[in-house]
This record gives structure tokens, sequence and C-alpha cells, in this order.
């Protein structure tokens, strides 16, 4: 559907890069002294993660953790499971999870809906963007960089069929 698209770009790598300041300027704010776990959500989340977490100058640490959804197309069809978990116990931690997109909310709802029952001090989201248009639960984005319209967006860690997770500014594709 999108092999020949051009990848056209909606927020450029000077944004990304002010936009990113942005949170970890109100991230350091908030947990400057609660040694906080980042969970970043593989793969899409590996770009931002690795930006986002060279900016907060206190300490923490990294976790990842990755989820599959079967008879996913375009979007996430609603099964959803953890293919590779934590290797961190998050009882009494303060957790930031860090997403690169929320589209439906299914797969945030889930990990949440997951880390919640292992007790963790806090829980709170940081995502990249957000697309509400397509949204099928109400989340909450604690700390969000961008709202994307309703287009397929790749670049920065997000993919389209495995590409295009190198491109250095947020684009979408266009099918033409
Ligand atoms: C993408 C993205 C989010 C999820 C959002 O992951 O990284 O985790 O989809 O969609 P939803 O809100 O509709 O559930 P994907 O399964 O494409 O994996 P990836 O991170 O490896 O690209």
């Amino acid at each position: 559907m999108y092999s020949e698209a051009k990848p056209r770009i909606l927020f450029t790598r000077q944004e990304i890069e002010a936009t990113v300041s942005q949170l970890a300027v109100r991230i350091s704010k908030d947990y400057q002294d609660k040694n906080p776990l980042l969970i970043g959500i593989l793969k899409g989340s590996f770009m931002f993660m690795a930006d986002l977490i060279r900016l907060l100058n206190f300490p923490l640490e990294v976790e990842f953790i990755r989820l599959s959804s079967y008879g996913r197309g375009r979007a996430s069809a609603g099964k959803i499971k953890v293919v590779q978990g934590l290797r961190t116990p998050i009882k009494g931690r303060d957790v930031l999870v860090i997403e690169d997109i929320v589209d439906t909310g299914l797969t945030i709802t889930f990990l949440l809906d997951y880390l919640q029952k292992k007790q963790p001090a806090s829980l709170k989201l940081c995502a990249l963007t957000d697309k509400p248009s397509r949204r099928k639960i109400p989340v909450t984005i604690d700390y969000l960089g961008f709202t994307v319209p309703d287009k397929f967006v790749v670049g920065y860690g997000l993919d389209w069929d495995e590409k295009f997770r190198n491109l250095p500014d947020i684009c979408y594709l266009e099918d033409e």
C-alpha cells in the first residue's frame, strides 16, 4: 500500500529536538529525586528514549519491553501479549513508560494495566506522538510531544513494514 510512498516531513529534526528538550525539563522537575525506571516499548521508542535520557541529568534506570499484537495490519488488532518482559522488579518504583505513538490506545492500555498489577509506586506515560482521531479507548498521556493527524506516521523510530525507522524527522506517508 505504501511501498512506493515518499515520506513527507511532518515535524523536522529541529522541532523534535526542541520538543524532546521541553519534555525533558518537565520530567526532570517531576522525577529529580525518584530514581525512576523508564520503560521503553520496542521497537518504536528506541530513538526517542535515546534522545530523551541524554537530557535527563539525574539518576534513573532504563528498561525495555516488547509487545506483539496479532492480526494487525495498519493498527492493533487488540490481541496483545508481552514477548520480551522486564528484568527489573517494578514494585514500589516510580515508572515512566516511553512510547512512540498512541493510536487506538489498545497497546498502551494493555501495558499500563499489565504494569499496574505489579504495584509500582507511580505509573505515568510519556508519548512522543498522539493520534487522537483513531482512539478506541481513552488514554491519559502525562507527557506528550506531538499530536499527529490521521496519516501513516513514520521516522524517528516509527515504521511502516519495518522500514523508515531511521528517518531523522517525523514524516507521513501518502499513498499515490
Ligand atoms: C506501534 C506503536 C505503539 C502501537 C500503537 O507499535 O509503537 O506501540 O503501535 O498502536 P495502538 O495505540 O493502536 O495500539 P507496533 O506494534 O507497530 O510495533 P513497533 O513499536 O515495533 O513498531
